[in-house]
């Protein structure tokens, strides 16, 4: 049986990753799930897994050598998947240093920690020991013509202080692969939605104003364009390039899906109006006065746009969910979810909130 050692689990992806692996292998793997639970991780995120012998929580900072190196002295852990990060671009630009600290020097700690447990004497490695670093296509910088594409051989330019700590943190694991032969594979994905998504990223953000009938704040003039992945065809690639991937490599995950922010307001908008029964009270606010353009974010990256090529041709992925369909599966999701949405948006995200938006 494989041990999963899951960095980040009680976030966004590494929730639905964790979900989709039990799916898949029910009782065939064991998960521990190691996070410090900061204001974007939720144990509330694991309902349903949290009771299962074969899966385990334990609360702890990456950044914490001690603490890690202790979770590998105890078990033998076959994979690592790397989710933990701090992970919001408009955080970043208002406090860099804790994108550093997890981003960078965490990703160090679990990078030797997993080397110390894994190697042998002579410096190769133990069996079948695969270590997965889960970054972001907005490493390569920013696109801005119609028709050009990121793939795994762009140069990196990254330009927030979340994208050059993301960078950091690939060159690193890019580092152990060349220096000591170490195990890994880096995956970097476009912009994920779908379940458990914190309500500071555009698509929950707006789904949650647009129900309570407050302004939709659309950056600049609303034309950035980013490329949206359904979450579990995300975590349905990870799985794949762990387990199919050759080892050392890099793959871009993408959607073939690229939008430009004030289009997926109004399908947000829309489709709300349309799966919202007639007598609904929320259906009421729906409209698309509730857009509202403010300043843009600085150093707004244009566009970004995933050739995902490389993943297809060699690991046999593509992404499987429509926008039509998936925005559907994502707003049903937060219709049923409304509880969910009060704990996580109670107390500090008030604080974020005004501070940002400035309300
Ligand atoms: P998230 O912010 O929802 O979750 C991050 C998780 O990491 C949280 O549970 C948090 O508690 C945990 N964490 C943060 N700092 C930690 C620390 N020091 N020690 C231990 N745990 C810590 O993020 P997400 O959107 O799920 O992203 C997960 C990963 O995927 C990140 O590495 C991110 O860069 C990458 N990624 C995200 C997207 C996206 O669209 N969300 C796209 C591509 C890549
Ligand atoms: P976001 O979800 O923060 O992802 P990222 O910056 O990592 O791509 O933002 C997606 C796009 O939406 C980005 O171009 C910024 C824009 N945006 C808004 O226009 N308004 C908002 O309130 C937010 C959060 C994002």
């Amino acid at each position: 049986m494989k041990t999963y050692l899951v960095t980040g689990g009680a976030g966004f992806i590494g929730s639905n990753y964790i979900h989709y692996m039990f799916r898949k292998y029910g009782d065939a793997i064991r998960i521990i799930n190691v996070d410090a639970l900061t204001y974007a991780g939720n144990l509330e995120n694991l309902k349903g897994v949290a009771e299962r012998e074969n899966y385990a929580f334990i609360k702890a900072d990456i950044c914490d050598k001690s603490a890690i190196a202790a979770i590998f002295a105890a078990n033998d852990i076959d994979r690592v998947v790397h989710f933990a990060a701090e992970s919001h671009v408009d955080r970043s630009i208002k406090n860099p240093e804790v994108f550093v600290q997890t981003n960078v020097l965490g990703t160090l700690v679990m990078l030797n920690c997993a080397k110390n447990a894994w190697e042998n004497p002579d410096g190769t490695y133990q069996q079948d020991k695969r270590f997965l670093h889960v970054s972001t296509d907005e490493v390569y910088g920013s696109l801005e013509e119609e028709g050009t594409y990121f793939y795994e051989t762009t140069p990196y330019d990254p330009h927030s202080p979340y994208s050059a700590s993301k960078a950091g943190s690939d060159m690193l694991v890019r580092s152990y692969m060349d220096t000591y032969r170490f195990p890994a594979n880096i995956t970097n994905c476009s912009n994920n939605y779908g379940p458990f998504q914190f309500p500071e990223k555009l698509i929950p953000l707006m789904i949650n104003n647009a129900l309570q009938g407050k302004n939709l704040p659309v950056y600049g003039d609303g034309k950035n364009v980013r490329d949206w992945l359904y979450v579990e065809d995300h975590v349905k690639a990870i799985d794949l390039v762990q387990e199919k991937g050759r080892l050392y490599e890099t793959y871009n995950i993408g959607g073939h899906n690229e939008k430009q922010n004030i289009e997926i307001v109004k399908i947000i908008l829309d489709t709300l109006r349309d799966m919202l029964p007639e007598q609904d009270p929320r259906r009421k606010h729906i409209s698309y006065d509730l857009i509202t353009y403010v300043e843009d974010r600085k150093g707004h990256d244009r566009r970004y746009a995933i050739a995902p090529d490389k993943i297809k041709a060699e690991i046999g992925w593509e992404p499987e969910t429509r926008f039509s369909e998936g925005i559907r599966l994502t707003i049903q999701w937060y219709f049923e979810h409304e509880e969910w949405m009060k704990h996580v948006t109670s107390g500090d995200y008030q604080k974020y909130y005004e501070e940002m938006y400035q309300v």
